[in-house]
């Protein structure tokens, strides 16, 4: 691929505060083209994601991207939203104006089938959030692996959780469609919480941005607002988050990874849901005992320059 073109790219998402921030990012980066948005439950109800990602893309001053809906709830578990972090409207409870247009008269895995299909370059699908849609999609159309390049998706933890103390929230929501996912058989790049919590904007630039005259700028400070820690400083700093990933589209440099092994832990209990990265230098006992099981290969994200994202964040999108 030439680096002169824009890497076609689709994010599936659940907006979500730092998904808006992504989308923000995704919009308005000139290395991205952003072919469309898919839409799935998980920080709030699918409908909300919905209206949520419409209103993102208007207020970024891209209105035409289409916007598909997709699954309601997880393959095998039930709903189980991020309202206490995401706000009742799943963004920030921003009193943010109802979408002018509706999503497409088609669902999102008809969307994504058609829209990487129809790339005349390979697309890389950056999701963040629940991977029932990109699960399903494999499931009913697994030619679409011919025009993807890469996924690279927000999920995951190599160290510790949030949503358990072993599992990330978008994995744990729905493991196994995250295990069918890690079999897609296309290069998969996991950017897990261990970068994720990282990437950190100052308050004086969330502050800076909430001051902006331009509406896409103005909604990002007001989410990162949102994201800052609950500390009673006048001027937190403010996650990334989701965007992160999108980022590391953008500036792969930016981001240090690892080849290396992954799997799903799917068994019910406390360490359901948890991504279990395998990190040892050489075979164990197990592997000695028991011989090598066939497992996916990841490029697990290690360390991020964080510096260097938040600067290119606020570049691309701050104007
Ligand atoms: C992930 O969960 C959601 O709350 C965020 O949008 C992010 O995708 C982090 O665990
Ligand atoms: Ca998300």
């Amino acid at each position: 691929m030439t680096t002169d073109q824009p890497i076609p790219v689709i994010i599936d998402c659940d907006t979500g505060v730092d998904d808006a921030l992504a989308l923000l990012f995704a919009v308005r980066h000139p290395g991205l083209d952003l072919r469309a948005v898919t839409c799935v439950a998980g920080n709030t109800d699918v409908d909300g994601v919905v209206r949520n990602t419409l209103t993102v893309l208007e207020q970024a001053g891209a209105p035409k991207i289409p916007v598909a809906r997709g699954a309601e709830r997880p393959l095998i578990e039930t709903v189980r939203t991020a309202r206490h972090v995401h706000g009742h409207d799943g963004m920030g409870d921003l009193g943010l104006p109802a979408p002018r247009r509706a999503p497409a008269g088609v669902d999102a895995v008809t969307l994504l089938r058609r829209e990487i299909l129809a790339s005349p370059r390979p697309v890389t699908l950056i999701p963040t959030a629940p991977l029932t849609n990109i699960a399903l999609l494999l499931r009913t159309h697994p030619e679409v692996t011919r025009n993807i390049e890469r996924i690279v998706f927000m999920g995951g933890a190599v160290a510790t959780g949030n949503a358990t103390p072993v599992a990330e929230f978008n994995v744990w929501h729905d493991p196994e469609a995250a295990a069918i996912l890690l079999t897609a058989g296309v290069p998969i790049t996991m950017y897990g919480l261990d970068v994720f919590q990282r990437v950190l904007v100052p308050g004086t630039d969330v502050r800076r941005l909430r001051a902006s005259g331009e509406p896409g700028a103005r909604l990002a400070g007001e989410l990162l607002a949102h994201r800052g820690p609950a500390t009673g400083e006048d001027d937190p700093a403010g996650g990334l988050g989701d965007a992160g990933a999108v980022c590391a589209v953008a500036d792969p440099a930016g981001l240090t990874t690892h080849r290396l092994p992954v799997e799903v832990n799917l068994a019910p209990g406390p360490a359901r849901g948890q991504t279990v990265v395998d990190r040892r230098p050489r075979a164990g006992e197990s592997e000695i005992h028991d011989g090598i099981r066939e497992q996916t290969l990841v490029d697990v994200a290690l360390d991020v320059d964080v510096r260097r994202y938040v600067r290119l964040y606020l570049e691309t999108v701050g104007g």
